[in-house]
């Protein structure tokens, strides 16, 4: 019997093709996969209604503008909030920045935010607080647990004007408690704008009744087409904010003196929109309608029980929360002594298993943990058992290399031109030498990949 996941790798046409077929791809925390259907909606766009939505009386913008409204409504349905609260953006970081830089802040505001957060959520505050004074306070997530509430209640000091925090963490997986965190946020007079970028894969959200006033999301990891995202605002908070972009399509007159903005979603949404992906979002989200999110969970967790079972005896060592109840499908390692890259150089070369490595993006958390890097496998509900041995397999051959022959240098891969900017190629702290062992693939070493 078909596994679980089994049953829809059959739409992914990337897992299907010849080249597809040899890789385990497991960094669907970057981005997902996407099914034939949303090739197919984005495909039947261009070819048979191609017109732009919103301006023309035209049939084929006519057409357009129905679907672009209808995806809205979709996400209404799907996220649990009014269809009017939804505008469409390219990413979770174009949603953060509307709110940030659309919300009425003034010096001396706080923003509260945690010490693990992905730049799309650091750095727009770091750039306002340089700008107009803001005050940036840091929460400093346990090492045991996902979240501490005492302490949250307490770094909620007079002066705080949003809490910014991920609902699930993309290091690490950690799930933090959204309805606990708005409630004492709203107790204490401060508005709440959660990144769900992790979360929103992963968790049916009904976010009327999270009650968070801001919500933030990339659709391109749930399945939709590159560049797609949603930002939600509870009602009344989209009117809250100045539109960050400005142009056509946003104001219902103008004059040479003046214009008058529309309200609600209509204002953030300036210029000529991305017709085909938001389209295709809309494909995307009525797929994942038909995946029960509890057996995703469950087949989810799974996969982590049996990757944490299986490398126990290995010298690895896991970064951030651990505990598999309290956070979701993400297993961050370090090997001891090797370069995050060169292991993910490593593991696609020899096995075809694709992961995330480096900082992924939260290079305030790493660095200031003295830590260059780490690697993360990722899963979502194509991720079969046997792409998770796959893993397991490169994680055991490269932990016995560098255990034998700690000093070998890989050739024929060239990860220090990998690199992401700014890294440098320094060995992992602890570690002796001026830089991180190199371990050659298998099939660089001229035996087969398994
Ligand atoms: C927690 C978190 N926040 C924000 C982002 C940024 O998302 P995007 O690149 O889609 O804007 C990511 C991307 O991986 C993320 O994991």
């Amino acid at each position: 019997m078909a596994s679980w996941a089994e049953r829809w790798r059959r739409d992914f046409p990337a897992l299907r093709t010849s080249r597809g077929k040899g890789v385990s791809y497991l960094d669907s925390a970057c981005m997902s996969l996407t099914p034939r259907l949303v090739l197919q909606a984005m495909d039947e766009y261009y070819s048979r209604y191609p017109g732009c939505g919103g301006r023309s009386v035209h049939r084929w913008s006519s057409q357009v503008t129905e679907k672009v409204e209808a995806m809205r409504e979709f996400s209404g349905h799907f996220f649990g909030g009014d269809p009017s609260g939804f505008v469409h953006v390219r990413n979770t970081t174009e949603a953060i920045n509307v709110v940030a830089q659309g919300l009425d802040l003034h010096r001396g505001d706080v923003i509260l935010l945690t010490d693990q957060e992905h730049n799309s959520n650091l750095v727009v505050w770091q750039t306002l607080a340089k700008a107009i004074g803001l005050r940036l306070k840091f929460l400093e997530l346990p090492d045991d647990r996902a979240f501490d509430a005492d302490s949250y209640r307490d770094a909620l000091i007079k002066g705080v004007r949003l809490v910014s925090f991920f609902h699930a963490s993309n290091l690490d997986g950690r799930l933090l408690p959204g309805s606990e965190i708005v409630e004492s946020a709203h107790d204490a007079g401060a508005q709440v704008l959660l990144d769900g970028s992790q979360a929103a894969p992963h968790h049916r959200l009904q976010l009327a009744r999270l009650g968070v006033d801001y919500y933030a999301l990339s659709l391109h990891k749930m399945l939709g087409p590159t560049g797609t995202g949603l930002l939600y605002g509870a009602p009344g908070a989209l009117d809250r904010l100045h539109p960050l972009l400005s142009g056509g399509e946003t104001v219902s007159w103008s004059d040479y003196a003046s214009h008058e903005l529309l309200p609600g979603p209509a204002r953030f949404e300036a210029g000529l929109q991305n017709y085909a992906g938001i389209i295709g979002a809309h494909a995307a989200l009525r797929y994942l309608e038909k995946v029960d999110f509890s057996e995703m969970a469950g087949h989810e967790r799974h996969l982590q029980m049996e990757l944490d079972r299986a490398t126990r005896d290995m010298p690895l060592q896991r970064v951030g929360l651990i505990e598999p109840d309290s956070k979701g499908p993400i297993f961050s390692f370090v090997i001891p002594g090797v370069d995050s890259h060169d292991v993910a150089l490593f593991l696609d070369a020899g096995y075809g298993v694709l992961v995330r490595s480096g900082m992924n993006c939260v290079h305030s958390w790493y660095r200031s943990r003295g830590l260059e890097g780490s690697v993360r496998a990722s899963f979502y509900l194509y991720t079969t058992d046997r792409e998770v041995e796959r893993l397991v397999c490169g994680i055991r051959e490269l932990s016995e290399r560098v255990g034998k022959r700690g000093s070998e240098r890989v050739r024929g891969s060239s990860p220090s031109r990998r690199r992401s900017r700014g890294q440098r190629a320094t060995p992992f702290p602890g570690q002796n030498g001026s830089s991180s062992p190199r371990v050659r693939p298998r099939s660089l070493a001229g035996r087969s990949s398994r």
